[in-house]
């Protein structure tokens, strides 16, 4: 049975939660699933924006058919042609064989490219504006926001912003379509997080570019394709958004990420993190052998001073610690300060392999020495502990 919520009476949520999904992306866990936002505008014409992936087939679809009550799909706006809001295209059409594709260029070649036919289709570009009835959508480029064909669209008679990827969050909807009707600072806002950084996070000066176009606007509504519908605190999203794609740390602090098989690295990151605490210095920790990456990057996006500590393995840095620090430098974090800690019996060397990783980091600034052990901490490393949590509380 269908299983939608209205935004108003001419916009209505088609989309579907799925909470089976083990990885997103096949790539980041989603424990608490994830939703695709699909949207359909019922006017003199209607519009559906975006579909779904293949997971919601069904309620999808029916979603779609109840809403249209028998009319006619004129048109389907792709926005984005990533497969989880591409995958039900075709079923789409299939069903509407009356519905006019509205993309841009880019779009209609990746129709073609994915689904291995020609559709029927209206190819618009920055500006461009369809006329609904009442309803008119501009559209609005958004290149790498989060592929290189995305669009936002505007509707101008009631303020809705359709953001494609942008303003997105991990998590299933849960029957609450609105950011209002929960405590997103509380419960959503580390999991909106970690969907930006890992997600967009390389793309910062795009979605820059894409604050600045919408800026202009006048937007009382944001419907992304993940996760919840903005209509109040609009700004405080933004805002966050604007320290996101601007690279800038939320909170002055530390994360302190180690690499420890047998305890003794583990062990100098539990004595830095107290020595900081002492300094009234906010600190979060995280094993790279046991934390999710996507977190530990989404904490990186967070704070402003990074701790990487790791054992010397293979002649090299540890393996998930090695993991990490490409996949932070891939993700293009600037402007943080950072400090290295090593071990290992022989032939120590991590710290050196960690620098080269982070190396390409713009605006980034190693703020110590690195500090070096071997085989298990002795009384000697705390003056030099010390001294980093000195060094970390000078550089806030
Ligand atoms: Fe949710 Fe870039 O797709």
């Amino acid at each position: 049975m269908h299983c939608t919520r209205k935004i108003d009476d001419d916009i209505i949520y088609v989309g579907a939660d799925n909470r089976r999904l083990k990885l997103f992306e096949a790539v980041y866990p989603v424990p608490r699933g994830v939703s695709y936002n699909s949207y359909l505008i019922l006017d003199e014409k209607t519009a559906l924006i975006d579909t779904a992936d293949r997971a919601v087939t069904d309620v999808f679809i029916e979603n779609i058919e109840h809403t249209l009550e028998g009319r006619d799909l004129d048109y389907l706006i792709v926005q984005h042609m990533e497969p989880d809001h591409s995958a039900t295209l075709i079923d789409v059409l299939l069903r509407h064989p009356e519905c006019t594709v509205v993309c841009n260029k880019m779009t209609f070649d990746m129709i073609r490219a994915f689904k291995g036919m020609e559709v029927k289709a209206l190819t618009v570009k920055e500006g461009d504006k369809l006329e609904l009835g009442k309803h008119a959508i501009t559209f609005i480029s958004a290149p790498m926001v989060h592929w290189p064909e995305v669009m936002v669209s505007y509707e101008s008679l009631t303020g809705t912003l359709f953001s494609a990827d942008a303003f997105g969050s991990f998590g299933a909807l849960n029957g609450a379509l609105f950011a209002d009707e929960v405590d997103f600072d509380r419960d959503h806002l580390d999991e909106a997080r970690r969907y930006y950084c890992n997600i967009v996070g390389k793309y910062g000066m795009q979605v820059e570019k894409l604050l600045g176009k919408v800026n202009t606007l006048d937007i009382k509504r944001i419907c992304p394709l993940h996760g919840f519908v903005w209509r109040e605190k609009i700004d405080y999203y933004v805002n966050k958004y604007m320290l996101w794609s601007g690279y800038k740390p939320e909170k002055q602090g530390v994360v302190i990420a180690y690499a420890s098989v047998y305890g003794n690295t583990e062990n100098v990151a539990n004595i830095l993190a107290c020595r900081l605490r002492e300094r009234g210095i906010e600190c979060v920790m995280h094993d790279v052998s046991v934390s999710w990456h996507s977190s530990i990057i989404a904490d990186c996006f967070k704070y402003s001073h990074l701790v990487f500590a790791s054992m010397t393995y293979n002649g090299g840095v540890f393996v998930n610690m090695e993991n990490l620090l490409h996949d932070l430098a891939a993700h293009a974090l600037k402007g943080r300060k950072i400090a290295l800690i090593e071990s290992g019996s022989w032939a120590i060397s991590a710290a050196k392999g960690m620098r080269e990783i982070l190396s390409p980091l713009k605006d980034t600034e190693f703020i110590s020495d690195d500090i070096t052990f071997k085989s298990s901490p002795t009384e000697g490393i705390g003056e030099a502990i010390d001294a980093l949590a000195d060094r970390v509380a000078e550089t806030m």
